[in-house]
């Protein structure tokens, strides 16, 4: 049995040049998941559930767990030496004094995603993705730091708390999987180097929004439930309404999750830094695609020069940005690309 932290350090001896200041990076990710877990498996017991009455940055209430979630990993990051700063739902946080002028990384992350799920007992998740700053060291990063591309990510990943605990993460060297043991207070390896299987055969998305859905979209949906014995279809509909449980049923069983642009929001509802960004990266490294219709996820430039120049910009707000997402098995991405862009030169 190996744990997580005997892993990194084991995989750190691949990199001669590694300082180990990823794996003190990601043993606090690691601790700040333990804490979150030991406090949502005993949601309904702690006076932890529903709304705290706050709404967040984008108008979303926010729930007691996120706010919990959100404390618990800034407090493991902000107490070691590695991070200059964190960005997730609740906002930036540009941590002080000399430790963050110097350090090397910051962290975007979804504390807790699929909140509406926490109160009936069904599988939430956290996720975090590492960049190296692009400020200089010495001087205080800025919010442009936390807006790169997806392709500049060091590491990402998430943690699923579902029947069992299970972390996964991605330094680009394949996708590991671990799972929790609370007898040990470890998290061991259960899954090493994680692979999409070729042909999935589940599609997840919420269909309630059909009406809304863009034509592509619609005529995928229908290809998915025709019979077709050579691709296995129909395939079977899944949607559990948090993005990190969808992902990694799809990522081990094969499958596609989608979360289009609707006639009401047209960049639909993920956002682009914490949430399709790492899972993008984990993806790719899986074997899978991610694309936002047209574009690879890890390609879209979050902070292009035509905003830099533009000072009515404010680059808080683009934290938040969103973007249609459409991730899984690469021939079922691809087959939704193949449709979205077909029925775009039927419109024309
Ligand atoms: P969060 O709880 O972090 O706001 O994320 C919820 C997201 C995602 O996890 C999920 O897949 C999606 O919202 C579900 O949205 P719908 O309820 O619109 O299907
Ligand atoms: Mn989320
Ligand atoms: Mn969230």
């Amino acid at each position: 049995m190996q744990t997580l932290g005997e892993f990194i350090v084991k995989k750190e001896h691949d990199f001669p040049h590694a300082t180990g200041e990823l794996t003190a990076l990601l043993s606090a990710i690691k601790l700040g998941a333990k804490i979150i877990n030991r406090d949502i498996n005993k949601a309904g017991l702690l006076d932890i559930l529903g709304a705290n009455g706050v709404t967040n940055a984008q108008g979303e209430a926010q729930t007691k767990l996120d706010k919990f979630a959100n404390d618990a990993l800034k407090a493991a990051l902000e107490a070691r030496t590695e991070v200059a700063g964190i960005a997730s739902e609740e906002g930036i946080v540009i941590f002080k004094g000399e430790k963050a002028k110097n350090a090397k990384y910051i962290v975007l992350m979804d504390p807790l995603d699929g909140s509406s799920n926490i109160d009936v007992n069904v599988s939430v998740g956290t996720i975090f993705s590492i960049y190296r700053r692009t400020t200089a060291i010495g001087l205080p990063i800025t919010e442009a730091d936390f807006l790169q591309p997806g392709r500049a990510q060091i590491a990402a990943g998430y943690i699923v708390y579902g029947s069992s605990t299970m972390l996964v993460y991605t330094t680009g060297c394949g996708v590991h999987a671990f799972t929790y043991d609370p007898s040990l207070g470890e998290f061991c390896l259960s899954h090493e180097k994680v692979r999409y299987p070729t042909q999935g055969h589940i599609y997840s998305i919420n269909e309630g929004n059909y009406i809304k859905f863009p034509l592509g979209i619609k005529e995928y949906i229908k290809y998915c439930q025709q019979e077709d014995e050579a691709t296995g279809r129909p395939y079977s509909s899944r949607y559990i309404g948090s993005l990190v449980a969808d992902f990694h049923r799809n990522l081990l069983k094969g499958g596609i999750y989608m979360y289009p642009g609707t006639a009401s929001y047209p960049q639909g509802k993920l956002r682009l830094l914490y949430e399709c960004n790492p899972m993008a990266f984990l993806a790719e490294e899986a074997g899978g695609k991610a694309t936002d219709g047209t574009r690879l996820i890890l390609d879209i430039d979050p902070y292009p020069n035509e905003l830099r120049q533009d000072l009515k910009i404010d680059p808080k707000k683009l934290l938040h940005q969103r973007s249609p997402l459409f991730i899984g098995s690469q021939s079922m991405v691809e087959k939704v690309e193949q449709l979205i862009a077909e029925s775009s030169k039927n419109i024309f």
